[in-house]
């Protein structure tokens, strides 16, 4: 599996016919692209996705999935159910579920266990609050929320992680170069002591919080940022295919 994931996170944005639009243009430019472009659509935009990216390069994947494969939890969606429809991925832990549908890292490691069954890659999403990283305590929750949603983690299926400062999401407050690869190499020795360095090593580290094409290189260019998870920025294809071109020259494959 690649490293260099430009990973596209449309939220509750971007309807089948919007999804169908998105890519007839980024399609018809991706081909030249060497990262792995990855798109999560909402759920009903998902069988677009799909269809429009068969035969692509391009992975696509769900927001969210429940942990238990079938029965009575209306309103769910199961890994198993994901994973027969073609995709490759599922976000995990993302912190709007974790603050807005009270997701809890117990739940995230459930998920967890449940994508990686079904044979699908998690991208789990870990970040602290701005209040968190004002007090000192960013490593501290870091390290909460990886031991918990990792444990027992079968280290021979692929995982990708984001970290997404909450403070930096669709605030526009980017997080410095600086805090990002300080930040990442963090999540890099905690994934070594929690699994072994190889791991470590092969895991892709995103980071997510207002990424756009304006600060793309200078976060790519760490040592430490293997890619990108782009909420706002990737619902124009013009810009998410400048950030993928951008980490192509700082992350090549
Ligand atoms: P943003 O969102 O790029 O709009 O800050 C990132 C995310 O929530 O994954």
């Amino acid at each position: 599996m690649k490293k260099n994931w430009c990973a596209a996170n449309w939220k509750l944005n971007k309807s089948p016919n919007e999804a169908k639009a998105f890519l007839q243009e980024f399609l018809a430019q991706a081909k030249k692209l060497k990262c792995q472009t990855v798109i999560y659509p909402q759920n009903f935009s998902c069988t677009t996705v799909a269809e429009q990216t068969q035969g692509t390069d391009v992975f696509w994947g769900a927001q969210n999935c429940y942990y238990e494969d079938s029965g009575a939890f209306t309103g769910e969606n199961s890994s198993t159910i994901l994973k027969e429809m073609g995709a490759t991925t599922v976000l995990i832990g993302h912190s709007e579920r974790r603050s807005l549908f009270s997701e809890t890292d117990e739940d995230i490691a459930k998920k967890i266990k449940s994508a990686t069954q079904a044979g699908l890659v998690p991208l789990l999403c870990i970040g602290e609050l701005e209040s968190e990283r004002e007090s000192g305590k960013t490593e501290e929750k870091l390290l909460i929320q990886l031991e918990k949603a990792l444990t027992g983690f079968d280290t021979s299926r692929p995982l990708v992680i984001a970290y997404e400062p909450v403070w930096a999401i669709g605030t526009g407050k980017v997080a410095t170069p600086e805090i990002a690869e300080n930040t990442h190499l963090y999540i890099r020795e905690t994934l070594s002591e929690i699994f072994n360095p190889e791991t470590a090593e092969q895991t892709p580290l995103l980071y997510g919080g207002s990424v756009k094409p304006e600060n793309a290189e200078e976060l790519g260019s760490q040592p430490n940022i293997d890619g990108f998870l782009i909420g706002g920025a990737s619902l124009a294809a013009e810009s998410f295919l400048k950030i993928a071109e951008i980490l192509d020259r700082t992350n090549p494959s």
